[in-house]
């Protein structure tokens, strides 16, 4: 557990953090990507933080990967590279940054370092975990092959690196799909998240797949009655679900994809009212590049993600602090399992 008083108490000894509308009007460009879900007033309190980040990570030469679930003072004012988990992972493989900050949960932050063994990878809050990740272990991998004998284990990502470790392949919600199609086995596992699980076996009818009954926190939570009610009350609304979401939420929906997927999917249609049902954040965070698109009803946090914030990124870049360390077998292992899913998504 981060000690925050005495951190915030050494930063402010080492920055100049107080809220400053001077220094905010300078940084027009950072707040122009977020002006329409951040506040002048709020983005004076931001603006200190997102400068002394800046100018750390070129100190340092460190990159921040930062994912769609973010706030977006940190997706916009200091993310490098911002995307889903896929395109946060494969951007990990391709950096010449000595230091990699991830802006996520602790599973990407593994996942990265996993792909990187000789940089520094650095977590802002060991806390910010995974419902799903926290629902599996090796033993659970190994009860599943015994049940399936002979049948793949397909390990979404939101798991952590021993049981990446203990898996045949990795997957995410964006190349699922692609991933359990293109093995060749009748029977396929997929670990942890049920629903992922439910909803890729709806469109891959010829393969019998079976699943670990974890979920998702933020995307269980939505019910197909939310879905039907809101749609009565909003008519014309474009209801775009993340496959987390419950195979009935799903079919309520009129698209499901990864968190890219949502956002190729509002850019290309630009529909004039869109409902995500998915993380808080990923409407925010999309808000201003689609100023003809009314985003509205209800979402559901991530408490994990929250967990970072600009004052905990400020402070891993200024103590090098919280490194993440993968056991060199266990690493070794959990490599081949998530370069097999790059390498099948790069084959198309
Ligand atoms: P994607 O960004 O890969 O869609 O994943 C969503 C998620 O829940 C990550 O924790
Ligand atoms: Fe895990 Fe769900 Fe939070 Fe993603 S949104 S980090 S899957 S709990």
């Amino acid at each position: 557990m981060l000690d925050m008083p005495n951190i915030r108490d050494t930063l402010r000894a080492e920055y100049d953090l107080a809220p400053n509308p001077d220094l905010a009007a300078k940084m027009q460009d950072e707040y122009a990507r977020m002006a329409r879900v951040v506040s002048p007033a709020d983005w004076a309190i931001h603006a200190p933080y997102v400068a002394a980040i800046n100018a750390l990570k070129r100190d340092r030469n460190a990159t921040i990967l930062a994912h769609n679930y973010m706030t977006p003072e940190i997706y916009h004012g200091i993310g490098d590279v911002v995307g889903d988990s896929l395109q946060l992972a494969i951007a990990a493989t391709q950096t010449d940054a000595d230091v990699i900050v991830q802006c996520g949960v602790h599973f990407m932050a593994e996942t990265s370092k996993i792909l990187n063994p000789a940089k520094t990878v650095l977590m802002p809050d060991m806390d910010a975990g995974c419902s799903l990740a926290e629902s599996i272990t090796p033993a659970g991998i190994a009860e599943m092959r015994a049940r399936y004998p002979g049948a793949p284990v397909v390990t979404y990502v939101n798991t952590t690196a021993d049981v990446k470790a203990a898996s045949d392949i990795c997957c995410t919600s964006a190349n699922a799909v692609q991933i359990i199609r293109a093995l060749d086995a009748d029977t396929i596992i997929m670990t942890p998240d049920q629903y992922l699980a439910q909803n890729v076996a709806a469109q891959v009818p010829e393969k019998r797949i079976v699943w670990w009954e974890g979920s998702c926190i933020v995307h269980e939570q939505y019910t197909a009655q939310d879905i039907r009610e809101f749609r009565d009350w909003n008519p014309g609304t474009r209801i775009i679900a993340h496959p987390e979401c419950p195979p009935d939420v799903v079919a309520e929906s009129d698209f499901s994809g990864s968190t890219k997927g949502i956002l190729d999917y509002v850019s290309a249609e630009r529909p004039e009212r869109a409902m995500l049902v998915t993380e808080c954040s990923m409407a925010s965070n999309i808000s201003d590049a689609h100023p003809d698109v009314e985003f509205i009803g209800p979402c559901n946090m991530c408490p994990y993600m929250k967990k970072i914030t600009l004052e905990k990124v400020l402070w891993s870049l200024h103590s090098m602090t919280t490194e993440i360390t993968v056991p060199e077998n266990v690493a070794d292992k959990a490599r081949l399992a998530v370069q097999r899913m790059i390498d099948l998504g790069a084959k198309g």
